[in-house]
């Protein structure tokens, strides 16, 4: 083979099946070979990662940035965002587009679009926020096919932010996608219990932090993740649960899938490393997020269903409120914007809770943190995994350096991190984006603008048609 663009050398290389020491070699924008060690061809460029681990790119399917929620704003936008992303080795990431209600859903795919294209530095695709199902909306799904979106998310909750969709309209969105092999993602919870419980918290006078995780108790987001699944059931419909937070809820997706249907989730790194009793503390309300922070229980059972493959991917949920903008709100819980940050502290303490702990294998961790969500999200194969022809989206860390994670370790005039003092291994030393080395011990060097909208394809080709796990 004559000179190549790029060989990262000398590393433990995971693949889908296996982590062992190689030569990853890359020609363009694509991996051409993954080598013995030694035995790559010369090229221009040699990046040597011994003593190092070679990972595939990470794919954070859920982000907000750029994002206005609860009279808030993002700190992140999607400039910001593809920095902080690309510093934890995420080379894709999968936000939102909405669906004003009134408005069509393919209007708020080019709205986002517009916000996105100039700025992102990462690939990405969009999920299509559904607010509004009516026949003219249910007609547009050829068309968002055809524009790269393959999979929805609908909210269950936030009336008050014009985002919720009754149980009607949902069932029938679920019956279109099902035609159409669109995944329908839901946010879950019930919104009466979570009403009538702050109700009643605010009528006595309870508005510490604490009482958002009381008036977001497990019953109501076990209850409509039942709700879900069995709509998904009656409907034939490939059905995602986002930001699941509850032990109980792995019980749900595996008995659902035991009947055949096609049932995935995501958790987020802030269920598998944090607890509720941080809604004690004095700035308890920097943990304010939905579903709220469970308990140790719930958390154990969430990294066994990781294990397990029933969950399929763990996500950063980011919302990147300052410290400022949360305290300003913390005298009453329910108007604290909800969401934390935390799309750059993803990979290292996946890697430090889980493989370090030993509740995952290096293989487990690149299916968690890429391929699965390559494969449930549309973006396989050209995205998820180290391996021949695939983009070449490689993220080196180091399993030797630690740091304790603060804000000053963070990208970003965010003020806190939810993870604040944990102390981590297995941080990204060079993040390279289509063979392009983007991001090297922390400094960025990439362009603006230079990240690719993803057009995500249908999912029956990537997934067992029989309900099995996306993994
Ligand atoms: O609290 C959360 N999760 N905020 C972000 C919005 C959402 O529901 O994903
Ligand atoms: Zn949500």
């Amino acid at each position: 083979m004559s000179k190549v663009d790029l060989v990262v050398s000398g590393g433990t290389v995971v693949r889908p099946d296996s982590a062992a020491q190689g030569d990853v070699v890359v020609v363009g924008e694509r991996i051409v070979d993954v080598a013995a060690p030694g035995r790559a061809p010369s090229a221009t460029r040699v990046i040597d990662a011994s003593g190092k681990i070679v990972l595939p790119g990470g794919i954070d399917a859920h982000t907000h940035f750029l994002i206005g929620f609860m009279r808030q704003r993002s700190v992140y936008d999607f400039y910001s965002g593809s920095i902080a992303a690309l510093r934890g080795g995420t080379t894709t990431f999968v936000d939102f587009a909405l669906q004003r209600r009134g408005r069509t859903m393919l209007d708020g795919l080019k709205h986002r679009r517009a916000q996105a294209d100039r700025q992102v530095v990462c690939d990405y695709g969009l999920h299509l926020i559904a607010t509004d199902i009516n026949p003219r909306s249910l007609a547009e799904l050829p068309a968002l096919i055809t524009a790269g979106v393959s999979s929805f998310k609908v909210y269950m909750v936030y009336e008050k932010e014009q985002l919720k969709v009754d149980d009607g309209p949902l069932l029938e969105l679920m019956r279109h996608a099902a035609r159409h092999e669109m995944l329908v993602g839901l946010h879950a919870e019930n919104p009466s219990i979570l009403d009538h419980q702050t109700a009643a918290c605010l009528a006595a006078g309870q508005t510490a932090p604490r009482y958002h995780a009381l008036s977001h108790p497990p019953i109501a987001e076990r209850e409509a993740i039942a709700r879900a699944l069995m709509f998904a059931e009656e409907a034939g419909a490939i059905v995602h649960i986002f930001h699941m937070s509850i032990g109980a809820g792995v019980d749900l997706i595996a008995a659902a899938r035991a009947r055949g249907v096609r049932a995935y989730a995501e958790t987020c790194t802030h269920y598998l490393a944090l607890q509720d009793d941080e809604y004690e503390r004095a700035d308890g309300a920097l943990y304010v997020m939905s579903p709220p922070l469970r308990r140790p229980a719930d958390r154990e059972r969430l990294w066994a269903g990781l294990r397990d493959g029933v969950i399929a991917t763990v996500t950063s949920d980011d919302a990147s409120y300052s410290a400022e903008a949360k305290r300003e709100q913390e005298s009453s819980f329910d108007a604290v914007p909800n969401g934390v940050p935390g799309v750059e502290a993803r990979l290292p303490l996946l890697y430090t809770l889980g493989v370090a702990a030993g509740k995952l294998s290096l293989v487990q961790l690149a299916e968690v943190f890429s391929a699965a969500p390559a494969r449930l999200f549309g973006l396989a194969p050209h995205k998820g995994a180290i391996a021949q022809g695939a983009d070449a989206d490689l993220v080196i860390i180091d399993p030797e350096r630690r740091i304790r994670l603060s804000a000053a370790s963070h990208y970003g005039p965010i003020g806190y991190t939810p993870y604040d003092g944990i102390e981590v291994s297995g941080l990204p030393v060079v993040t390279i984006r289509r063979g392009e080395v983007l991001v090297e011990n922390g400094n960025f060097l990439g362009r603006e603008g230079s990240g690719h909208y993803l057009h995500r394809q249908l999912l029956a080709s990537l997934l067992p048609a029989d309900g099995g796990p996306a993994r």
